[in-house]
Order: structure tokens, then C-alpha cells, then sequence
């Protein structure tokens, strides 16, 4: 299904993309979310996946849940070859379009303080601190929770 007709890179996967979503995933994280929990994801209330393509190949991927007016950036992920080119920050955009759609009014995450790259995009975006998890990840970082009004 097609998310903007003006921009055929930026598409939303249904149940079918799991395998895709899951090589992506693991292309950009240590412990990659398996194709069944990424089905599992997708299979839930008020989740989308929007996947953007770079030169005819999928380049990366964001997931949200929206419920209740309320969204979560549930991931977010580059393919490392295709970085530091925009298409974090245009995942982003889109993936705030597809939770306003159905509803959000504020799009929430929460990100490894010691993960400068995410921090960087989130920040620029709009994105700002409202809390913060001691220990939270398996490494000891901290979980920084931020949060943006979306429209
Ligand atoms: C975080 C991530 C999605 C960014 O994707 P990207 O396509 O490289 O991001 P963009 O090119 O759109 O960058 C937009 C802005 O974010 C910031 N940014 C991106 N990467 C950065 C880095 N390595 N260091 C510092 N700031 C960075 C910059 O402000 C950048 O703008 P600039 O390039 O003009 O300076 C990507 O690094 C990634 O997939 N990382 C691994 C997965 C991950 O950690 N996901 C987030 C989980 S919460």
C-alpha cells in the first residue's frame, strides 16, 4: 500500500514484510527481533510499519503502535550503508504522518543515552527529554524518554 503517492520509496508493510522488516533489523541491531515477533508486532492493535527504499532496495524501516491518541516509536533502523544520507530523519517524518493519521496527538520513545546517533536525529527533529531509566539497557546505559506533539 502506497503512503504518499508522491514518494513511491516510502511504502507501509503489512503482515507479509516481516521477513524483510526482521533482515533489516538485524542489519542494524546486535539482537535482532525475530521474523515471528516482528509478525507477532504487526499482528497487533494499531501497529505499521513504514519502510523506505533507497536505489530500488529497502533501506531501513520505522514501527509505531498508535492507540488512544497516544503513538510509540516501537523501532527505527538504517541500513548502515545508507546512513547519515536523510533517511532517518524521513522514516521519522513518515512514521509521525502514519500516527497522526490514525489518531496520535504525541509520538513517544525511548533511546540508549549512549546511542549519540538517535539522540542526534530525535533532538533535531523536535524531540525533547521528559525522562529517564537508570540502567536500563543490557549494556547499563540509561533509557532516555522523550516525546514530540505531532500536528
Ligand atoms: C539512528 C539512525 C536511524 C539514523 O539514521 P540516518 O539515516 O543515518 O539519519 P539521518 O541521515 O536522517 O540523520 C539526520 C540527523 O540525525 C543526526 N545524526 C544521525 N546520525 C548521527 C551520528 N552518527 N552522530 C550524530 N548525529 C547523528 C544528525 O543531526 C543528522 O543530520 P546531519 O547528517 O545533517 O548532521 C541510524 O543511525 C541507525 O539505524 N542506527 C542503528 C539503529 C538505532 O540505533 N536506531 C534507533 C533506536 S532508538
Amino acid at each position: 500500500m502506497s503512503l504518499e503517492p508522491a514518494n513511491p520509496a516510502v511504502s507501509l508493510l503489512g503482515l507479509e514484510g516481516a521477513g524483510l522488516l526482521a533482515a533489516l533489523h538485524a542489519a542494524s541491531f546486535e539482537r535482532g527481533w525475530s521474523e515471528a515477533d516482528i509478525r507477532d508486532l504487526l499482528a497487533s492493535p494499531g501497529v505499521r510499519a513504514v519502510v523506505m527504499s533507497e536505489e530500488g532496495e529497502p533501506a531501513g524501516f520505522a514501527l509505531i503502535r498508535a492507540i488512544a491518541g497516544e503513538a510509540e516509536l516501537l523501532t527505527l533502523c538504517v541500513r548502515p550503508q545508507f546512513r547519515r544520507t536523510g533517511l532517518g530523519e524521513a522514516l521519522l517524518q513518515s512514521a509521525e504522518t502514519t500516527a497522526a493519521a490514525q489518531g496520535a496527538q504525541r509520538l513517544f520513545l525511548e533511546v540508549s543515552a549512549a546511542n549519540e546517533a538517535a539522540i542526534g536525529l530525535y533532538s533535531r527533529a523536535g524531540y525533547r527529554t521528559s525522562g529517564r531509566r537508570k540502567g536500563y539497557y543490557r549494556d547499563g546505559s540509561d533509557a532516555v524518554l522523550m516525546d514530540k506533539p505531532l500536528g
